[in-house]
């Protein structure tokens, strides 16, 4: 049992605030922390909304200003689990009052953006991480590890789908999802996860062109009337230039009829292949090319076997473990590092992924081949 606390605030009591929530509740319950979370304070803007979900997710407390969150002594850990549009600004104020910071994906909604929280941290000298959580999928981090070990030798192709029906009716009315400068774009949001498992994968990104479409243009406005323009993609796809030769391919959408979200990575390296699909999550599929051509095909692996990764924090294999082990994988992980570190993936690791969505947006945009230097400046 942990002797030590340490306290977590949350921002956002939708969606990724009840995940969190739910992950800091579990974490120390599935593995030995060398911390105890203590739920200390919860903030949203609706007063009877968020007082409610404080009770339900355990919190001591709540407030309805995330400034008076980030003020509060006993909060260590500030977790930004609101739209993208406005994680700079907390997560800044957040750093500048000495704040460790857990910000949701995508990091931010432009790359200068995402670089300028990657400093505050920096000069702040606090821990930081972001959302990425599909890395501790455990079948997602062992397709990493057997990667690196060489299971596929030297990747050339890396193809990452991400489809969702979560647009497809017209009559759904305008919420933050569709306004750019709130939600940033399908391209970041959907491929912001695709893009951070390609690059931790893989290697870095060089050059992209690419395509988007937004198919419904206006949407209803729930609480003026009349119609609202939607300004974000709703399906984008993009050619990939990787560092060290590797070529890749990306698709985003959220207007696949019956496609809930389903996303799939498969790498293809010159001694073997990948591939992981997200609706068979304790899967990985694994053709290795010198083994017997009378067993020509994939096997599937079980990625539950004790040996494979964060498998030893669940179920006897055969039991599988699903979305919210991502979550509680994800900050185990970071409460165990608490207060050393290091956290990962990081700020920077997360303005890097910001890069490649603007990368993709410009292209899409300007109809050409755009190199990510032309948006790093570097
Ligand atoms: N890692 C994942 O698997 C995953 C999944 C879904 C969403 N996300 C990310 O988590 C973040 C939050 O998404 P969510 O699905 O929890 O959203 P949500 O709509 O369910 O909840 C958003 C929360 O933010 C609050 N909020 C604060 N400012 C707001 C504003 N200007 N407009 C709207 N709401 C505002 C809302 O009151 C609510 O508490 C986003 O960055 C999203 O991309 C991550």
């Amino acid at each position: 049992m942990a002797s030590s606390e340490v306290g977590i605030g949350v921002v956002g009591y939708g969606m990724m605030g009840r995940a969190h929530s739910y992950a800091y509740a579990a974490a120390p319950v599935m593995r030995t922390l060398s911390v105890r979370p203590r739920l200390r304070v919860i903030s949203g803007r609706d007063e009877a909304r968020v007082s409610q979900a404080a009770a339900a997710f355990g919190f001591e407390s709540w407030v309805t200003d995330w400034q008076e969150l980030v003020r509060r002594p006993e909060v260590d850990i500030v977790d930004i689990c609101t739209p993208p549009g406005t994680h700079a600004e907390i997560a800044t104020a957040a750093a500048a009052a000495g704040k460790a910071v857990i910000c949701e994906k995508p990091l931010a909604i432009t790359y200068l953006e995402a670089s300028n929280m990657a400093q505050a941290v920096r000069k702040a000298a606090v821990l930081n991480a972001v959302g990425f959580n599909y890395r501790r999928v455990p079948a997602m981090s062992l397709m990493k590890r057997m990667v690196d070990e060489g299971a596929v030798g030297k990747v050339r192709l890396w193809r990452g789908t991400w489809l969702s029906d979560e647009f497809v009716d017209p009559a759904i009315p305008f919420d933050w999802r569709f306004d750019r400068a709130v939600g940033g774009s399908t391209i970041a949001d959907l491929g912001s996860h695709l893009i951070d498992m390609a690059l931790w994968t893989v290697s870095g990104v060089t050059e992209v062109c690419a395509q988007s479409e937004t198919f419904v243009r206006e949407r209803a406005n729930p609480r003026a009337g009349g119609s609202v323009p939607v300004t974000v993609d709703e399906a984008s796809s993009a050619l990939l230039r990787f560092e060290w030769g590797a070529r890749g391919v990306l698709e985003v959408a959220r207007t696949a009829v019956r496609r809930p979200c389903d996303f799939t990575v498969e790498i293809n390296g010159d001694a073997g292949t990948l591939v992981f699909e997200y609706a068979r999550l304790n899967e990985l599929k694994y053709g290795e090319g010198a083994d017997d051509p009378g067993l020509y095909g994939m096997r599937t692996i079980r990625a539950e076997h004790p040996t494979h990764p964060y498998a030893h924090d669940w179920w006897p294999i055969g039991q599988g473990v699903g979305y919210g082990a991502s979550f509680v994988n994800h900050l185990g992980d970071l409460l165990d590092r608490w207060p050393a570190g290091p956290w990962e993936p990081d700020f920077a690791q997360g303005a890097a992924v910001q890069a490649v969505c603007e990368t993709i947006e410009r292209a899409a945009a300007e109809k050409r081949w755009v190199s990510l230097a032309e948006v790093t400046g570097s």
